[in-house]
């Protein structure tokens, strides 16, 4: 069975005490810390940069996850190489050279991600996916937190957790397939079932009062899943 790891989004903070909101956000047990940056140019809104993700380094020790929606993406890899992420997605839509954005993005020592917008279809990966650590399976379109998941995402999931299974057998290499985008507890054993391994929650999350109960709900649903596979392993 695979692991799961939750992946609270920054997005859905308050701003106001982003350094306090990364220690709780810690403690409460998060796996990964999801970074939205937007340009208000490839989505309609405008966040952090480089600048507040090294400002926010220092409070935890958690894998920071970058997810750029913005376009142009290389010239913002390195700084945030250097500001502490440990892995950097970006859409292929706001790059003209998807594979030298990877390249660049692993010449720094971080994880390289592929973002797939929910119009995007699969065949973006047919040429790289051997050189990514991350597919990023977008269940919203992105710009917003707090959207509704989108549930066709769930058959694009199942063909990509086979095409996925079947490359890290022949590479030998890890790759995640994560979420991103309306992940909650009454869905997120849906999400895992069809296949991912990463799931990002903003509002499922800081959207709570009580992040440490929030996060454990999501781990007891996914409890659920891991259960029924070793089931049907025995059956
Ligand atoms: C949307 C962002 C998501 C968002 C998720 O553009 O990429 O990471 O913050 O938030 P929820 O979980 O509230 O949909
Ligand atoms: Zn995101």
């Amino acid at each position: 069975m695979r692991d799961f790891l939750i992946a609270p989004s920054l997005l859905s903070a308050d701003f106001a005490r982003l350094a306090d909101e990364v220690r709780d956000v810690t403690a409460a047990g998060a796996d990964w810390l999801h970074l939205d940056v937007m340009d208000n140019h490839y989505v309609p809104n405008l966040t952090v940069g480089p600048l507040v993700c090294s400002a926010i380094r220092p409070y935890t020790t958690v894998p920071f996850d970058v997810h750029l929606m913005t376009m142009p993406v290389d010239p913002l890899v390195a700084s945030f190489a250097e500001a502490g992420a440990n892995s950097i997605s970006f859409h292929p839509e706001a790059s003209l050279h998807v594979h030298r954005t990877i390249e660049l993005i692993k010449s720094h020592g971080a994880r390289a991600g592929l973002a797939l917008n929910p119009s995007t279809p699969l065949a973006v990966l047919d040429h790289v996916l051997d050189m990514l650590d991350v597919v990023l399976v977008m269940s919203v379109n992105p710009g917003f937190g707090g959207q509704a998941f989108i549930g066709h995402t769930l058959d694009k999931l199942r063909q990509l957790r086979e095409r996925v299974d079947a490359t890290m057998q022949r590479t030998g290499r890890p790759l995640l397939i994560e979420v991103d985008g309306g992940a909650n507890a009454s869905n997120i054993a849906r999400i895992a079932e069809a296949g991912a391994d990463v799931f990002v929650a903003g509002s499922a999350v800081f959207g709570a009062s009580d992040r440490t109960q929030a996060i454990a709900r999501l781990r007891d649903e996914l409890e659920t899943v891991e259960e029924r596979a070793g089931v049907a392993a025995m059956e």
